[in-house]
């Protein structure tokens, strides 16, 4: 018996779906084991998901994945197929975090805005009420350097006071949870 493939050879591209803000794309020449950061800015132009250290230091590349924030430079794209996906894509730049780090000031360069936007997205989903430490550890893995974190502190605190003002959370006002965009 014989195989003429090398035991280090790479794999060949090959064809596979990703379903990201709600709709199936397709990518037709990408290797299976490339990270989910790289496929999805450069292969399907999600550009808004960024790359700042590549190593699962920053927080820059955050996406939810099944429903929970994942660094997309330490995820293969083979592992999401067949997961749900969101990226900051799913947003409009109307959402109520959105407009909150507008208002605030919470944004100089911007690099680090789509996955601290994300991820407060998911931590008021999971814990409207959460308390000064609880977004301190919620948002710890995602770096900015520009703002010195006390504006963008000052965001979440004013997305949980008027939503829980509201009488409501994140999930019973329509278009505000990264969960439900149905995109
Ligand atoms: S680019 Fe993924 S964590 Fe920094
Ligand atoms: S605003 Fe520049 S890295 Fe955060």
């Amino acid at each position: 018996m014989s195989d003429s493939t090398p035991p280090d050879a790479p794999e060949a591209a090959q064809p596979y779906a990703l379903t990201v803000n709600g709709e199936d794309v397709h990518v037709d020449s990408s290797w299976i084991g490339e990270s989910l950061l790289h496929v999805l800015r450069d292969r399907l132009s999600f550009a808004g998901t960024k790359n700042a250290c590549d190593q699962g230091e920053c927080g820059s590349c955050t996406v939810i994945m099944d429903g929970q924030p994942v660094v997309s430079c330490c995820v293969m794209a083979a592992d999401a197929v067949g997961a749900e996906l969101i990226t900051i894509e799913a947003l409009d730049g109307t959402s109520d975090v959105q407009q909150a780090f507008l208002s605030a000031g919470a944004v100089q360069c911007g690099f680090c805005t789509p996955g601290l936007i994300l991820a407060t997205h998911d931590l008021l989903d999971r814990d409207p009420e959460a308390d000064d430490l609880t977004i301190r550890e919620a948002l710890s893995g995602n770096l900015c350097r520009c703002t010195g974190y006390g504006r963008i502190l000052q965001a979440v605190r004013t997305v949980r006071d008027d939503r829980l003002n509201a009488g409501g959370t994140a999930t019973s006002q329509g278009g505000s949870s990264i969960g439900g965009t149905g995109r």
